[in-house]
């Protein structure tokens, strides 16, 4: 008897990691038929034909659909935000650079949370300069070999390679990821740069939104249990970024209205939801943001909804788990995010090894958004196929390109976004 439900124990289990086992389609004869949403058309049927009526009417019911079914609502409850400078130099980067290490201190109801940003400006601008902002992965420390550089005491994911075990990050990890921020570059162009650790924000796991800036907004009285459309964790990185945009106008050396948005990956995400929810954002890049971030949904190919759901239940509120394996229900899909962008420039970068994040899907969410690109006047994708590899396409305020290689951000990424960034907010 106990063999048997030991058995029936084991047959379970078998069957549920079954039933969850993923297998991506890379396959483009394989894509389901989808309908996208339109976007000059409102949800009662009118007909959107000006730019007036995109900014009061469609706008912001697509922007409701982001909040309350895809990323979540960040809440309106206001935190005390304090500033003090951990330390700063006008002599970094070989004498090129002026660095500022700033701590963003959060308080609310007897908690706190705090977000330490990092800068680097052009030391001769004479006057306020353009700004990258990103969040980044494993502490400010490894975006740059500058020894002054605090070393990140925050919750980290582990990585061997970076000797990052038990959580904390090591030396060893300082500058790890250089090649992903290639500073010095970025600073003889004429920009800053701005970084902030996304853990600082939000811890990346699962953790019912106990702990980063979410716990700060704890409903005691709902049992700590978030709502339905309640911020995930992309919500709430990208509420960063709008913190270092508040920094930012506290700044007389940044230029708060040229500042560019950016991100890789699930932090490509975050930067598409930033410049969705706060329009101050002044230009856009999405670096392999995938499933979630610019690619379509609808398309199913590489990773779906229904597996970034599952394997990262804390990214997207509660209520993005009805378009698990469902995606033909999404009110909008990812078209609709890069729209809320317009008329503001917007890059989008895909790879070609980087099938999982769907470098079509990219592309084609971003030529769909261009509708609302034209509907502004302004030079668009509209009309563009899928350019080759390594061939960037800029049309106006929209750009993309395809890069060979993998999943990562190069200095070839760099060098497009920087070329974008110069014809927009130089
Ligand atoms: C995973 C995840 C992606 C995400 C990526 C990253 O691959 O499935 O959605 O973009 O991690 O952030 O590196």
């Amino acid at each position: 008897m106990k063999q048997n439900l030991i058995l029936v124990f084991f047959l379970c289990i078998s069957l549920i990691t079954y039933a969850q086992e993923f297998t991506p389609n890379y396959n483009e004869a394989k894509i389901p038929d989808f309908t996208l949403a339109a976007l000059l058309e409102s949800t009662q049927g009118k007909k959107i034909t000006s730019t007036d009526d995109w900014e009061s009417i469609r706008r912001p019911e697509i922007l409701e659909i982001f909040k309350g079914e895809v990323y979540g609502n960040i809440p309106d409850a206001k935190v005390k935000t304090s500033y003090k400078s951990l330390e700063s130099s006008t002599e970094a980067i070989d004498g090129k650079a002026i660095r500022k290490q700033v701590r963003i201190t959060f308080k609310r109801k007897g908690k706190s949370a705090f977000m330490d940003l990092l800068i680097y400006l052009p030391k001769q601008a004479g006057k306020p300069v353009p700004i990258f902002v990103g969040p980044n992965f494993y502490g400010n420390h490894a975006i740059e070999n500058d020894p002054e550089i605090l070393l990140s005491n925050s919750w980290m994911r582990n990585n061997e390679g970076m000797g990052i075990t038990d959580h904390k990050a090591t030396e060893k990890s300082r500058g790890y990821n250089s090649h992903r921020w290639p500073v010095s570059y970025i600073i003889e162009n004429g920009f800053g740069v701005a970084t902030y650790y996304y853990g600082d924000i939000d811890p990346d796991f699962d953790d019912g939104f106990k702990n980063g800036i979410h716990a700060l907004f704890n409903n005691k009285k709902n049992n700590d249990v978030p709502k339905a459309d309640a911020w995930g964790s992309i919500a709430a990185w990208a509420w960063g970024l709008s913190r270092a945009m508040d920094y930012f106008e506290t700044d007389s050396a940044i230029d708060e209205a040229r500042v560019a948005v950016l991100g890789h990956s699930r932090l490509g995400k975050a930067a598409l939801c930033a410049a969705a929810y706060d329009e101050r954002f002044a230009l856009v890049i999405s670096n392999e943001s995938g499933c979630g971030g610019a690619a379509l949904s609808k398309r199913a190919y590489g990773e779906t909804v229904g597996r970034i759901n599952r394997v990262f239940p804390h990214w997207f509120c509660d209520n993005y788990n009805k378009y698990n394996e469902n995606e033909a229900a999404l009110p909008i899909d990812q078209h609709g995010l890069l729209a809320l962008v317009a008329p503001r420039p917007l890059y989008v970068a895909s790879a070609e090894e980087d099938q999982w994040a769907d470098p079509k899907g990219e592309f084609l969410s971003l030529k769909t958004a261009s509708i609302v690109y034209e509907l502004y006047g302004l030079e668009n994708l509209i009309a563009a196929k899928m350019p080759p590899v390594d061939q960037p396409l800029i049309q106006g305020h929209t750009g993309y390109h395809i890069r060979t290689g993998k999943h990562n951000v190069l200095k070839y990424d760099w060098e497009q976004f920087v070329k974008f960034a110069e014809m927009h907010l130089e």
